[in-house]
């Protein structure tokens, strides 16, 4: 097996001279640099990264523990997270929990075997501290939804500002019978959107109504099915708001499928921007989450974790914003 010392002999520099290139650390002129390429490449040098990583105590690698891939929301984020970490020469591992906890536990386990420098983790559900113990003095950013650990370091949307944009831009067009499509309340963001969804119906007067409130998982499925439901109901709304980009989706097939046109026979605001939104007929109003700026803060903030830097907030807030198309129409 070809060695450091032997490249540096081939290129006829010092080994501390390959090391520092093989760890991308301290300036190496650029025709030094050629030499040594040229070196490894003429004697097949392969850099033994397990050996390397023992040595430095760094596998330059980064944990995101997601729960569903598919989704274009956490798309958005891994692909913000892996550009920033590639800068700072870290590589990353993409864990799917598919929402589901017991797997959740096995890909934190997996992880910690391959030694990840620190993880970004975004929790099946909420609060539920204890899944994460086997985490403890492991470097860890939480986002979007809480694990409900004392010391966490979680970077999250201000959700109840969301949905009151939503619903209060209903209620300026019109609106009273405002259903909600809501996600699990047992994380952060299904919890925190259906409270900016009552509070901002309770300020103005506005009772809760039953027909008008619906439970959906995560699924398109699941808002397909809740959708169904609002529309069959004798009391219809004039007016919805799905709670993610998957249930956004099941109620606008749920819509089409009864027949009802939007905006004239209900108005929509969907929650999670997606590519397409501009695109359907007629173009949604949506509530966008800044994504790809989670992605840049969760490693940001990991990064100065794993420095050993103290900082100055735990929780960072990040901002939605309401994106007004063709989706809501005005009640005479
Ligand atoms: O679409 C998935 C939803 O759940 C997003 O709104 C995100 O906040 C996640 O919690």
């Amino acid at each position: 097996m070809i060695t450091q010392r032997e490249v540096a002999k081939e290129a006829n520099v010092s080994t501390a001279t390959v090391s520092r290139y093989i760890n991308k650390s301290g300036y190496i002129s650029p025709k030094v640099k050629r030499r040594i390429q040229r070196a490894i490449t003429k004697l097949g040098y392969q850099p033994n990264l397990i050996a390397r990583s023992l040595k430095i105590r760094s596998t330059r690698t980064i944990g995101l523990i997601f729960p569903a891939i598919e989704n274009t929301f956490f798309i958005s984020v891994v692909k913000s997270a892996e550009e920033i970490a590639r800068k700072h020469n870290y590589n990353i591992i993409l864990c799917n929990t598919e929402n589901e906890s017991d797997k959740e536990q096995a890909d934190m386990e997996v992880l910690k075997g391959k030694l990840v420098d620190g993880y970004i983790v975004i929790p099946t559900v909420s609060n539920t501290s204890h899944l994460y113990d086997i985490l403890a003095g492991e470097k860890v950013v939480f986002v979007d939804r809480s694990s409900g650990r004392d010391d966490e370091v979680l970077i999250k949307l201000d959700n109840m500002l969301g949905v009151k944009l939503a619903v209060e831009h209903l209620l300026q067009l019109g609106h009273r019978n405002i259903a909600a499509i809501n996600i699990p309340t047992n994380t952060t963001p299904g919890y925190e959107r259906y409270e900016g969804y009552r509070t901002t119906l309770a300020a103005q007067n506005i009772p809760l109504d039953e027909h008008f409130i619906q439970f959906a998982d995560f699924s398109l499925e699941s808002g397909y099915e809740k959708m169904k439901a609002l529309l069959a109901s004798a009391e219809k709304p004039t007016a919805v708001v799905p709670m993610s980009i998957l249930t956004t989706l099941g109620a606008l097939k749920a819509i089409n499928e009864f027949g009802y046109a939007i905006p004239d026979d209900i108005s929509l605001v969907g929650f999670d921007e997606f590519e397409y939104a501009d695109l359907v007929h007629p173009p949604l109003t949506t509530v966008a989450q800044p994504a790809y700026e989670f992605g840049i803060k969760a490693v940001e903030t990991l990064l100065k974790l794993m420095k050993g830097k103290r900082l100055r907030q735990k929780t960072i807030i990040l901002q939605p914003r309401l994106i007004i198309r063709k989706s809501c129409k005005r009640l005479q």
